[in-house]
């Protein structure tokens, strides 16, 4: 175990640590693969608690706190719903809260949570830690929060960056070597090939790169092995990033902000993404309030951001977030990065998507969204949307030209139902 002279009194088991949290709390926790399961875990195993919230963004994890039993006791909120905590937000036993990521670090100030629980690397012999693959907000819920838990795994990397926090800001310390969750490698069709091969004709060399999560970012990444001295300033990276830095592409050398470093807010990825960023200088780790900033992201000219949606309607209003009024996961950093994007000089950004959805029967190019739809992209923000059949570049165009462009990218089985439908609504010929 590690040594330091201010861990004595701090170390604990995980079901002392949560014994800490009282009926009543709000509790705030690490998102994405920084989710600190085994507090989590015993938190959740307390049947006599009452009204405590739950607050993360992403999970990889089970949430049992999210689970039709812990009513009463357990309420989760948040602004992204996962796979594990949809089913609740969409059935009312959970809260969800509409905000742009950058701004949560700014509310979880204005709103202090009564207890923070993180998961960090073993201090180093100075007594620090690092918040590892999740930094995003973490450190704003550590300095904020009346009591601190902190589960200290020796598997979670020792990142770099404004991501360490001292043993003495933390109260009880939980020590669990537990592998962090890992993604699978995405499945890249022929569609995505595609659609990775269009964006990839849109970035050039030099350009500084956001990209989201799953097989669309990495279907880009895919063919941007000739591009020279690409940068990456990104809420999220994962395992293909990797390997663009290994070959010497990904180089930071051109970036007008933070040259010569990746500047990134949490990781997803397997193993090899988490050893890669271990001790390594060439990623510096910090809060969604600086990353997702736009009026950051602005200073970074070339900036170009790559993140997917659901459905797009035919004056380029895009749904990225919920299926109809359904939630389905949240606007993350989508807009904050649309909006830097569009004040960085040169930038540019595109919003990638298969042509159709539910195994082809349904086109996401609609003419119009259906009553209620929560729209996450406005048509005034919205610059570009790419098809594995093209690009169309709505930015500048009147609404009969983005009607046009965005039909010709649709799926072709859909694009005469689309003209009939812009007239029927419209009034006009497209
Ligand atoms: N109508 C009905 N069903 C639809 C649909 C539509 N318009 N669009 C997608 N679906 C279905 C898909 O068929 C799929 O169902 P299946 O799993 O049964 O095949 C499911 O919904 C998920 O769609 P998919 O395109 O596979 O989603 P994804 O996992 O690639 O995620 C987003 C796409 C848009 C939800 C995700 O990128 C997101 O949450 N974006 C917003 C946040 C963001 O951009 N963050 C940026 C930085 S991380």
């Amino acid at each position: 175990m590690f040594e330091h002279s201010q861990i004595k009194g701090r170390l604990v088991t995980a079901a002392e640590a949560v014994a800490q949290v009282r009926s009543g709390d709000r509790v705030i926790t690490g998102q994405a693969a920084g989710v600190p399961v085994t507090l989590l875990n015993a938190l959740s195993a307390r049947e006599d608690l009452k009204n405590v919230e739950i607050f993360h963004v992403l999970t990889m994890a089970e949430a049992p706190y999210c689970a039709p039993e812990a009513a009463g006791r357990f309420r989760f909120n948040t602004i992204f719903a996962s796979a594990s905590t949809r089913t609740a937000v969409q059935e009312g036993r959970a809260d969800f809260t509409a905000s742009f990521f950058y701004r949560l670090p700014d509310w979880v100030r204005e709103h202090p949570f009564d207890v923070a629980m993180v998961q960090v690397s073993p201090p180093d012999k100075h007594g620090w830690c690092s918040l590892g693959v999740a930094v995003d907000y973490a450190l704003t819920a550590v300095r904020t929060a009346r009591l601190v838990i902190a589960q200290v795994n020796d598997q979670m990397p020792r990142t770099l960056g404004d991501c360490f926090v001292h043993v003495s800001e933390l109260d009880f310390m939980v020590e669990q070597s537990t592998p962090l969750p890992e993604l699978p490698p995405a499945r890249i069709g022929p569609v995505e090939e595609a659609i990775g091969r269009h964006c990839a004709s849109l970035i050039r060399d030099g350009d500084t790169l956001q990209l989201g999560i799953g097989a669309i970012p990495d279907a880009v990444l895919l063919f941007l092995g000739d591009k020279k001295d690409l940068g990456i300033h990104s809420e999220m990276i994962s395992d293909g990033v990797v390997e663009l830095i290994e070959k010497g592409v990904v180089t930071c050398r051109k970036k007008t902000l933070d040259p010569g470093k990746c500047v990134v807010a949490f990781l997803i990825g397997s193993r090899r993404l988490y050893d890669f960023v271990d001790d390594n200088p060439f990623v510096e780790m910090r809060t969604v309030d600086y990353v997702n900033d736009p009026n950051v992201i602005a200073r970074q000219d070339n900036m170009v951001s790559i993140n997917s949606c659901l459905q797009v309607d035919l004056l380029g209003q895009v749904c990225s977030e919920a299926m109809g009024s359904r939630q389905f996961s949240g606007v993350g950093g989508q807009v904050d990065f649309i909006r830097g994007a569009a004040m960085s000089r040169g930038g540019r950004a595109i919003i990638a998507m298969p042509s159709t959805a539910a195994k082809g029967t349904l086109s996401r190019i609609v003419a119009q969204h259906g009553a209620g739809a929560v729209i996450t992209t406005s048509r005034n923000d919205v610059d570009t949307i790419v098809t594995e059949y093209g690009i169309a570049q709505l930015r500048g165009k009147t609404a009969r030209e983005r009607a046009e462009s965005l039909i010709a990218i649709a799926h072709p089985d859909f694009r005469g139902e689309l003209r009939e439908q812009y007239r029927a609504v419209f009034g006009q010929s497209v």
